[in-house]
């Protein structure tokens, strides 16, 4: 095989995961991707702390410029508005293809990023930067580019979810569900992003963008968070028949004033009919409904967050990366290298 090099920006919660599954995994994902995927180094700040998954000291460098020159693939895992933007920036500069997770760095610059990209020839990719490990950036430009999405109703933030959800089940205040979710690890040390709907709406406006084939800003996302809700109304919602979601809603309307066809994206508490699929979604899980005009309606369904789980979209990128480097193209391919071997039935009955 070829060998790409590929520089880890940040070794975090998903950076340590995608280093160590790039390491273990090794030759089975060059094999997929039809190139060795050589880690030359992981930035980090701080090259003591301790590491969620095992990365070698020696590929820990806190030279993250270095690590970039030379790259074929940069993964920017470090979060944040700046210095992941001039990174990523420099990285497509320099002919690297990058992957990214960062919501909110897209949210804020994403139109300068893909620009950049697009100038030098470059791929930027960020399939994890929506929903963790649920694929539907792909689904949304890919899959669906033939049809026309008429709207989307997403649970794109864990952490508001399982709030929500503990105070439906438990009767908890929103403080105490808040609590919670802050002991199990899902919210942040500041959780304002999550209540507050900032993330859920920096996630909104690259749904929205990416299924209206169209670019929504940030700042036309309207967005409320989920600090005002209590114990009560969620308990009454549920006797009235539904139960209470944080939503990001992205729709295809008609503006009953002026008549314009375009498209609302906002963010808020919404009342989700207990028969609907997304009043089951649990905990601090993720979904995204979609309805196609002509495909109708899809569910993706899984883990928004946690490191391996997240670290499985970027993974995909990178597998769609490397290919591009080796065969050309969007980055698409057949996988038939596995070899695996093919079982008999009667093994399958055995286990279902
Ligand atoms: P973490 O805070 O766990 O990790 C960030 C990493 O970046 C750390 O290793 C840190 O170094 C390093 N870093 C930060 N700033 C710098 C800098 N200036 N120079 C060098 N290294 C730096 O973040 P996560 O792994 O949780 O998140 C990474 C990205 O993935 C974010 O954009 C996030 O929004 C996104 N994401 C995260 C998900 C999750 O479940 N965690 C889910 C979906 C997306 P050090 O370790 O030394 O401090
Ligand atoms: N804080 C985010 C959440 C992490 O709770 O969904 C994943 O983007």
């Amino acid at each position: 095989y070829r060998n790409l090099r590929v520089a880890v920006l940040g070794g975090g919660s998903v950076g340590s995961q995608v280093t160590a599954l790039l390491l273990e995994h090794a030759d089975e994902l060059a094999a997929r991707a039809g190139a060795g995927l050589e880690v030359v180094g992981v930035a980090v700040r701080d090259l003591d702390a301790p590491r969620d998954a095992d990365i070698p000291k020696e590929l820990l460098t806190t030279d993250a410029e270095s690590l970039i020159v030379g790259a074929d693939i940069v993964i920017e895992l470090i979060g944040g508005l700046e210095p992941a933007r001039t990174w990523i920036l420099k990285a497509l500069h320099s002919g690297a293809d990058v992957i990214t997770a960062n919501k909110a760095l897209l949210a804020h610059h994403g139109a300068e990023l893909f620009e950049e990209a697009a100038q030098v020839g470059a791929q930027l990719y960020y399939e994890a930067a929506v929903a963790g490990a649920i694929p539907i950036i792909r689904p949304l430009r890919d899959s669906l580019a033939g049809d026309r999405v008429q709207r989307i109703l997403g649970i794109v933030n864990g952490t508001t979810n399982y709030i929500l959800d503990r105070m439906d089940a438990t009767g908890d205040s929103f403080d105490d569900a808040l609590a919670e979710a802050t002991r199990l690890g899902y919210a942040e040390a500041d959780p304002t992003a999550d209540i507050e709907g900032y993330d859920a709406a920096q996630k909104a406006s690259l749904l929205s963008s990416i299924a209206f084939h169209t670019r929504v800003p940030l700042d036309t996302v309207h967005r409320e968070g989920i600090t005002s809700i209590t114990a009560e109304q969620v308990v009454a919602a549920r006797k009235a028949g539904y139960v209470v979601k944080l939503l990001a809603i992205c729709e295809r309307i008609v503006d009953s004033a002026s008549g314009i066809d375009g498209v609302s994206t906002r963010v808020h508490p919404a009342l989700v009919p207990l028969t609907h699929p997304l009043a089951a979604v649990h905990g601090a899980n993720n979904a995204v409904f979609v309805e196609a005009e002509a495909a109708g309606s899809l569910m993706f369904y899984g883990a928004g967050a946690g490191g391996l789980e997240t670290a499985s979209a970027v993974l995909g990128d990178v597998v769609s990366a490397a290919r591009r480097h080796v065969i050309g193209g969007p980055g698409v391919a057949e996988s038939t290298h596995a070899n695996l071997p093919i079982l008999p039935i009667s093994s399958v009955m055995t286990r279902y």
